[in-house]
């Protein structure tokens, strides 16, 4: 036996959810690039679930059903408030949505019936708890969700308090599309190794939003932001980049296991954080972006990936850096839950097998005598 560190290029189950081939990343058969164009949200959630874009009638339904599941019981809002304020918000958000599960009456019904129900449930409800987590950290009262709108509309309400402008829920609407899903991504990968157990949703999106949290994974997004406000200037980055170039640091952002040449979710954020500036007179974020890319890629041939421009995105929509992850799982809630459902359908355990390393042979010695 022989491990492949990482599983690097092992291929650990079949799905017909999401694929990349070529370094086109498709959604059940539909190029991203055209669903980041001309869907929204929720008719990707729904295609992702369901295996087809809805038709006018399912959407309506959806858009009802994700209204009325939006509210979070009152016992996880008052548990959250007791949450350390300066605590992880992604180690919140994990509790907050493990708690979730205390108050469903339905959380370990494993009929495929009730399983899609709390899917759309949860897709529901995580944006309520990151934006009551975010005005909880800020001595605020939650906002409770508003009816009828959209989940990118909702949450920025419920962030901010206020209707939002129609420029941001756009484009916050735009990066949830492009992060629904990816294919066996360590977090995915995490929720499905989870629910094959035969646990419930819960546990399956609780340890996704664990593995999720990682700055390898989703945390990167946030460590650029980091990086970006280290920086500072324009004038600073070469200096910057050098430097960590020459201690052989990671630059966060940069990089990817599968893609080798470039992330195709990356050109649309790069485009959105290019319009953002511009249309607030001030594109230092977005220029620092670009010249620590061609940097990079300059000098490693690393190309960005899906969580470098976000971070430039989420800050000039006026969202602070510690939601970048948490905003990252309100969409990958999505494909997370359509693959545990894809999970249940066809489930066999995943118990791989590790190659031994350690010692051999040992025999026992009585305490008194080590
Ligand atoms: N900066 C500098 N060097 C890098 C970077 C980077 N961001 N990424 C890879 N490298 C280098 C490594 O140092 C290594 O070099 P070496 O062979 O000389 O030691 C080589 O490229 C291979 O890197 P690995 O980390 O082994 O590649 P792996 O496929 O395991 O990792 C990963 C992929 C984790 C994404 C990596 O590129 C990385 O750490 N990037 C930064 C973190 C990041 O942006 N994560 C988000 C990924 S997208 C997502 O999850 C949503």
């Amino acid at each position: 036996m022989t491990a492949t560190k990482g599983l690097e290029g092992i291929v650990a189950t079949t799905s017909s959810i999401s694929s990349i081939v070529d370094g086109v990343l498709t959604y059940r058969g539909y190029d991203i690039d055209d669903l980041a164009a001309n869907a929204t949200f929720e008719e990707t959630a729904y295609l992702l679930w369901f295996g087809a874009l809805p038709t006018a009638a399912e959407l309506e339904n959806l858009r009802r059903d994700l209204s009325n599941f939006a509210p979070v019981p009152d016992e996880v809002i008052q548990q959250m408030k007791l949450y350390p304020k300066e605590a992880n918000t992604m180690a919140a958000l994990r509790s907050a949505v493990s708690s979730l599960a205390l108050y469903d009456q339905a959380a370990d019904d494993m009929s495929r019936e009730a399983n899609e129900v709390k899917a759309v449930k949860l897709q529901a409800q995580i944006p309520t708890l990151v934006a009551a987590l975010s005005r909880i950290r800020k001595g605020l009262e939650p906002v409770a969700p508003k009816e009828g709108v959209s989940i990118a509309e909702n949450f920025l309400y419920m962030l901010w308090g206020k209707e939002p402008d129609l420029v941001s829920v756009k484009a916050l609407d735009t990066a949830l599309v492009l992060h629904a899903d990816h294919e066996l991504n360590a977090s995915t990968f995490a929720g499905r190794v989870t629910v094959a157990t035969l646990s419930d949703i819960y546990s399956g999106v609780t340890s996704a939003i664990g593995a999720l949290k990682g700055p390898l994974h989703g945390g990167a997004n946030e460590a650029v932001m980091k990086m970006l406000e280290e920086i500072g200037s324009l004038d600073n980055v070469e200096t910057y980049v050098q430097g960590k170039l020459e201690r052989r640091e990671k630059i966060m952002g940069f990089g990817h296991r599968v893609y080798k040449n470039g992330d195709p979710r990356a050109k649309h954020l790069m485009k959105m954080s290019h319009e953002l500036g511009t249309m607030k007179n001030d594109t230092t974020l977005y220029d620092m972006s670009v010249r620590i890319e061609e940097l990079i890629t300059g000098q490693k041939g690393l190309k960005p990936n899906v969580d470098f421009y976000s971070a430039s995105v989420y800050t000039q929509l006026g969202i602070e850096r510690e939601l970048f992850t948490p905003i990252f799982a309100i969409s990958r809630t999505s494909g997370w839950t359509a693959h545990i459902l894809e999970q249940y359908l066809d489930n066999r355990l995943i118990r791989p097998r590790a190659e031994y390393t350690g010692l051999a042979e040992q025999k026992y010695v009585p305490v008194e005598e080590r």
